[in-house]
């Protein structure tokens, strides 16, 4: 029987490849200049599921000071090489930690708080959300912006590829090595909104013969997230936004 990692887990190859998938998905493009939009000059922020850094360093090198926080280890270790590798100056206006964004207590007021890509779609869409919208609210300022990117319900409820054998990524690696990723199962749950996937990271060599195959489960939960944010405080401030058609990003203030 496989064996099925959670997703973002230690020795997993959804971390070690994050960057690489997300920068070959144009979906998410244009999803950093929306945040940067929500900044003031030289503002503060904190980033919920900070992951690789991939948007912390990005803004960050924009003049913005940023902390991120990351539940997952195999994450944060990537976002403090990308923190490594920037100039001083941009890698001093960023701090890394760990910890879970329902039950986050910094004691420290941001001018904007963002959840990207997803992040607060991770946690089931009851307490936990109502709780990340309160860990939201107490770290912001009077007035302040609170981002949310979460996936459109009629992207969850779409079905998986009709053959499973036909990967849904195949991505050329520096080293001559490809990545390829399979969707092995694929369920959506009507009422509480929840999309349950197997994704198989296989790293295969020129001749195609697989070296390294990773299963690991992805769920989302999905609700409308504004009586919920409205719960800590938060009021919604603009339509939501579009992010390549797969999502929205709907940002709150605080009243
Ligand atoms: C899709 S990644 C987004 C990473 C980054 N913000 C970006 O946009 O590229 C989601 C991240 O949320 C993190 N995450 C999931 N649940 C979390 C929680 N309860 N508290 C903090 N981080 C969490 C995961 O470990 C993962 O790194």
């Amino acid at each position: 029987m496989v064996k099925v990692r959670p997703y973002y887990g230690e020795g997993s190859l959804s971390a070690a490849y994050y960057d690489l998938i997300t920068a070959a998905d144009s979906r998410l493009a244009g999803d950093i200049e929306i945040y940067a939009a929500l900044i003031p000059a030289g503002g503060s922020v904190l980033e919920l599921g900070a992951g690789s850094g991939r948007i912390t360093g990005a803004l960050a090198g924009e003049g913005f000071t940023l902390t991120g926080i990351d539940i997952a280890p195999a994450m944060l270790a990537q976002a403090e090489a990308r923190r490594g590798a920037l100039p001083p100056e941009v890698a001093g206006r960023i701090t890394f930690r760990r910890g879970d964004m329902t039950a986050l207590d910094l004691k420290q007021a941001f001018d904007v708080v963002i959840c990207p890509f997803f992040t607060l779609a991770h946690v089931p869409a009851g307490a936990a959300w109502r709780n990340t919208f309160a860990v939201a609210a107490k770290h912001l300022s009077s007035g302040g912006l609170a981002a949310f990117h979460l996936p459109k319900l009629e992207i969850m409820k779409l079905p998986g590829p009709q053959n499973p054998d036909r990967p849904v990524m195949d991505q050329a690696l520096p080293d001559g090595r490809r990545l390829r990723l399979f969707v092995r199962g694929r369920s959506f749950r009507e009422g509480i909104n929840r999309l349950d996937q197997v994704v198989e990271y296989a790293l295969v060599d020129g001749a195609g013969r697989t070296l390294q195959s990773s299963a690991e489960r992805l769920t989302f939960y999905l609700a409308d997230p504004e009586p919920l944010a409205a719960s800590a405080g938060l009021v919604l401030d603009r339509p939501p936004v579009d992010v390549g058609g797969m999502g929205d990003i709907w940002v709150f203030r605080k009243a």
